[in-house]
């Protein structure tokens, strides 16, 4: 195929999947136990529950959890990369994705690596693999986004904890969404969020957080339209990324205003009310946050076939994109809203004094020989670790 066909080939989003952990925490325990009107989570932040990992769940669990059915329906064959983007990385130096690699039975002439940008990286992963495929259509590339938020007990970053994995199969003739071109940019060096090597909870200055974010929004839009992009106008819906759902609102009023909209909460309503359903009662998931977003909207909206939709990409510290994808038509039939409402239906509530002490669960970092407690129903568990090495195991 010439340079310019391969060009002109269609790629995106072929399949989309996710996963979440056992447990779950409303926010009506946390705001018993601190104090806080349940309103101020309901409302004030947009947040019902937040997903809390088992003792042998992680980041590497949930993403094989996620891309198991991607691989069962699919296969393996074309599959010769493996992008994992998280910000709760498990290893210094080994890609949490080649843990996820062996865990999914992937074929060893593949590629695999770990991106990290806060909560952005999975959208570069998904850029990247956006370009290897149209450069060879052939091959397919996994996308993995997986993360645990956690944030100091009794700090106000607590309320914004979650946890899941997406995974996502990028292909030519896509299935549920093809991924267009020009991308909005935007980097500035900004201390809002950031986690130093020592520390297992983020450090965040949730005001400034929140205006670094808004600055991105009009600084990636503004770069989108100076490179050519659609007009506001043209999307039937925006997927933000949101730390917690009222984020997305914040964010979508700023944009309108940048563009000398006036701010119709209708409108606002209309353009990404149904984003918000999984984040909402799963919490922050960084990476995956945005691709949540996504899946709460195909899953629920009569049909966006041929529409476009509108993504805005932000990680602290700050990195931002904005870009477009159009659905396409039949994208239903592929949808995974079952297995989806499941992953967030089967969590178990835990009260209180569970949650906090598998908020302090972690290994003794003594070399020796600990094994996890097996929590977990999933189909893939953290069994031990062994001389400073993870085991995991397929239940
Ligand atoms: N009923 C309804 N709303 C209420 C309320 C009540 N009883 N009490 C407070 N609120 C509203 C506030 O008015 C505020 O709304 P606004 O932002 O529209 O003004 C909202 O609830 C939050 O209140 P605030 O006092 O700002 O909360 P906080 O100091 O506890 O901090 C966050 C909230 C979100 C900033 C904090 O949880 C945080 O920093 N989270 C981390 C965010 C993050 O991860 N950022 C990095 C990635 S982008």
């Amino acid at each position: 195929m010439s340079e310019e066909m391969a060009h002109e080939t269609a790629v995106g989003i072929h399949d989309l999947s996710f996963a979440t952990t056992e447990f779950v925490l409303p926010h009506t325990v946390l705001a018993a136990h601190n104090g806080t009107d349940p309103a101020k989570y309901h409302h004030g932040i947009g947040q019902r529950s937040m997903s809390v990992p088992a003792a042998d769940e992680d980041i590497v669990t949930m993403a094989a959890a996620a891309a198991a059915p991607v691989v069962r329906r699919h296969g393996t064959d074309g599959i010769r990369t493996v992008v994992l983007a998280t910000e709760s990385s498990i290893d210094q130096a080994k890609s949490a994705g080649v843990y996820v690699h062996s865990l999914l039975g992937l074929g060893s002439a593949t590629r695999v690596v770990e991106l990290k940008q806060a909560c952005y990286a999975a959208t570069a992963g998904l850029q990247f693999a956006l370009g290897l495929v149209r450069s060879d259509p052939a091959q397919r590339v996994l996308v993995i986004a997986s993360d645990v938020s956690k944030y100091e007990l009794d700090s106000p970053g607590e309320a914004t904890q979650g946890a899941a994995a997406v995974a996502m199969l990028i292909a030519a003739d896509p299935a549920l969404l093809t991924i267009e071109e020009p991308s909005g940019l935007f980097t500035a060096d900004v201390m809002d969020f950031w986690r130093p090597n020592y520390r297992e909870a983020a450090l965040v200055d949730g005001q400034e957080s929140i205006g670094a974010y808004l600055l991105a929004v009009q600084g990636s839009w503004k770069d989108y339209t100076e490179q050519g992009g659609r007009d506001l106008d043209e999307f039937a819906a925006f997927c933000y990324h949101q730390p917690f759902t009222k984020m997305a609102y914040k964010a979508h009023r700023q944009l309108l205003n940048y563009c000398g909209h006036g701010v119709d909460e209708d409108r606002v309503t209309r353009d990404l009310g149904l984003t918000t359903a999984y984040n909402n009662v799963i919490g922050n998931s960084y990476t995956a946050s945005v691709y949540l977003a996504l899946a709460a909207l195909l899953d629920q909206a009569d049909d966006l076939g041929g529409r476009p939709v509108g993504f805005l990409s932000y990680g602290s510290g700050s990195v931002a994109e904005f870009f477009a994808g159009t659905v396409v038509p039949g994208y239903r039939d592929h949808l995974r809203t079952a297995a989806h409402r499941a992953a967030v239906d089967r969590r178990t509530p835990v009260d209180h004094a569970r949650y906090r002490a598998l908020h302090q669960y972690s290994f003794p970092a003594d070399g020796g020989d600990h094994i996890t407690p097996a929590e977990t129903t999933g189909p893939f568990r953290l069994a031990a670790l062994r001389g400073h090495k993870r085991i995991y195991e397929t239940s």
